[in-house]
């Protein structure tokens, strides 16, 4: 479509689809799941939906949103004109729009601790019970998390008005190296402390009684939150491309940038959850109850405190500017809304969502539904139900729709001539479909 903006270079897509994938799913979300659904079983049944699913539909999303260059409603609708098969792009939207909401009160956090680090506010943090004591205050409270929160919608809406090139991308050109360096520093420091073989059995030495059919269902669910997949991040970011990327190729090196991320990330909270002799189910909490704990008696703490939290902030922001530009994009394309409106009204009502979430902690705390809090229900609703569902729909839509045919062909664009034979990309594909679709049933009928 003439008139679409596209990225500058071929790296600068890398990392700001790399910097969608890369986020708090990874150093926040990917260790307390992992604490509280098991550990190793857990953590090898995220890998391989990372690899049968993940692959795929990241394939899948980078070719539909190339060759339609559109948003993901604007794409299902020029591939599939009749039928219903828009609805997967509207339900797209809507979940950019709801797990925006609540991202956004947890990076909200992460600002805060920034701030705290920098005053030295961990100085008294003895033991994770202390840490676990001044967060609970932090997060209950009425007014700060919903500044913070406020503060980071600000930013992200700040990258996305600014456009695709000036904006999103100039902005993970720096963030994402700053991010890398970070995390380098970061291990440099972890691997000359005191580890603790404990926390590296928990991660890596599965027990596989552990593995409910919701575990199973969970870290399916995770593995498609983690790579931004099941609800046209990709797609949308895939739609800036030209025809000249090798999609396999940047598919792989994101991918690898993801997985690696949250596995250094789940090495470093679980080695010190155990050396510290502290539980690994703390939930949403964990990080920012074990690692002020840890800065406040290392050498050099505060500023590897400082360090931190800027890494999970950074991370946050360059996957929470990738959310809110499906919802943009949906706005542009669709609904001939300029970038600034789209962004700025946008961005103002994903605030207003996420209020509740933030107080979720505190004063609304007794509002559950369906046995949760108002921030475990977006986020579950989302990530472990809505997101598996949106895959599973892509890849059946690949399959019977658009037809694998047409998948080979929008990657053999710019890419390598794949030597995968038609009735293969098929099989493959419809086992990931099967993968899903089991998953996903077992584990709303196998609720444990
Ligand atoms: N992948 C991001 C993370 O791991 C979250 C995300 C989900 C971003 C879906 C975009 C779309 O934190």
């Amino acid at each position: 479509m003439n008139g679409r903006e596209h990225w500058g270079s071929r790296i600068g897509f890398i990392l700001a689809a790399a910097g969608s994938a890369v986020g708090l799913g990874n150093v926040w979300k990917f260790p307390f799941i992992t604490g509280m659904y098991g550990g190793a079983a857990f953590v090898l049944f995220y890998l391989i939906s990372i690899l049968f699913i993940g692959l795929p539909v990241m394939l899948i999303e980078f070719s539909i949103g190339r060759r339609t260059q559109l948003n993901p409603v604007g794409a299902f609708r020029t591939l599939a004109p009749k039928g219903p098969w828009f609805l997967v792009g509207v339900m797209g939207v809507t979940v950019g729009f709801i797990i925006l909401s609540y991202y956004s009160v947890v990076a909200g956090w992460t600002l805060s601790y920034i701030l705290k680090a920098v005053v030295g506010g961990f100085n008294g943090f003895s033991s994770p019970e202390v840490a676990g004591e001044a967060f609970a205050a932090y997060s209950s409270h009425p007014v700060w998390p919903i500044l913070s929160h406020a503060v980071f919608m600000f930013l992200c809406v700040w990258f996305v008005s600014r456009g695709v090139k000036s904006g999103i991308e100039r902005g993970n050109r720096i963030l994402m190296p700053t991010l890398f360096l970070i995390i380098l520093l970061l291990i440099i420091r972890g691997v000359t402390l005191e580890g603790s073989g404990e926390g590296l059995k928990f991660l890596f030495k599965p027990d596989f009684s552990k593995l409910t059919p919701n575990a199973m269902l969970v870290a399916t669910g995770h593995a498609f939150f983690t790579l931004s997949l099941g609800m046209g991040a990709m797609l949308t970011y895939g739609s800036y491309l030209s025809k000249k990327e090798d999609l396999v190729r940047s598919a792989l090196w994101i991918m690898v940038a993801d997985t690696g991320v949250a596995l250094l990330a789940g090495i470093a909270i679980f080695t010190a959850v155990f050396a510290m002799g502290f539980e690994p189910n703390a939930g949403p909490g964990l990080v920012f109850h074990v690692f002020p704990a840890i800065f406040a008696v290392m050498p050099g703490g505060v500023f590897f405190g400082i360090l931190f939290f800027l890494l999970l902030s950074i991370a946050a922001l360059t996957s929470g500017m990738s959310l809110l530009e499906v919802v943009t994009a949906y706005f542009i394309d669709q609904r001939g809304w300029s970038r600034h409106k789209a962004s700025m009204v946008f961005g103002f009502l994903i605030f207003l969502l996420g209020v509740p979430s933030a107080l979720s902690f505190g004063v609304l705390g007794k509002v559950h539904i369906f046995g949760m809090i108002l921030f475990d229900f977006f986020d579950y609703l989302s990530f472990k139900y809505m997101l598996p569902l949106g895959g599973f729909l892509m890849v059946l839509f690949t399959i019977f729709r658009w037809k694998p045919q047409s998948l080979l062909e929008e990657l053999r664009k710019g890419g390598p001539a794949l030597k995968i034979s038609t009735g293969l990309a098929t099989l493959l594909l419809l086992i990931s479909a099967l993968f899903v679709g089991v998953t996903f049933v077992a584990g709303i009928l196998g609720k444990a």
